[in-house]
């Protein structure tokens, strides 16, 4: 099993600044990720919330049931220590994502307080990010 978690926002891609993350829309991401994982033998949950406490808690689910996560912490990549202590007890790999490149982006989107404590961060592919993700995960089964 591999937990896909998107944060704030992601729900409405396809509607929501087309220009920077696309045309494709949640529905078109969760296929993607289910098709991907099982070309490679994994089981593939998705899940969207606008929610932090409910991210912090499908983070202490992943980590006791060991399992690994493609995570799009959305805006709270930029300022949610709570997220950032969440991920920190992780025990199976979680690979942060993001769609657009934030380092090519406003100031704010520079600074990413769960990059040090995620296995590695890939961002700035589209909804290839999550493809990519979920590869790296698969070969470190
Ligand atoms: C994002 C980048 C974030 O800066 C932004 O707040 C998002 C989406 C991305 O996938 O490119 O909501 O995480």
């Amino acid at each position: 099993m591999i937990y896909v978690f998107n944060g704030p926002n992601l729900r409405r891609l396809g509607i929501r600044e087309p220009s920077i993350y696309g045309a494709d829309t949640f529905d078109d991401l969760v296929k993607l990720c289910v098709e991907t994982g099982k070309e490679l033998g994994h089981e593939v949950e998705v899940r969207q919330t606008d929610d932090e406490a409910t991210l912090v808690g499908w983070l202490h689910e992943a980590a006791d049931g060991k399992i690994p996560v493609v995570l799009n912490p959305a805006a709270f990549t930029h300022y949610s220590y709570a997220l950032r202590d969440a991920i920190a007890q992780r025990t199976a790999p979680l690979v942060e994502v993001h769609i657009s490149n934030p380092a090519a982006r406003e100031e704010f989107r520079h600074t990413s307080v769960v990059a040090a404590v995620a296995t590695g961060t890939i961002a700035g592919f589209g909804l290839q990010s999550y493809v990519l993700a979920i590869q790296a995960i698969a070969r470190m089964q």
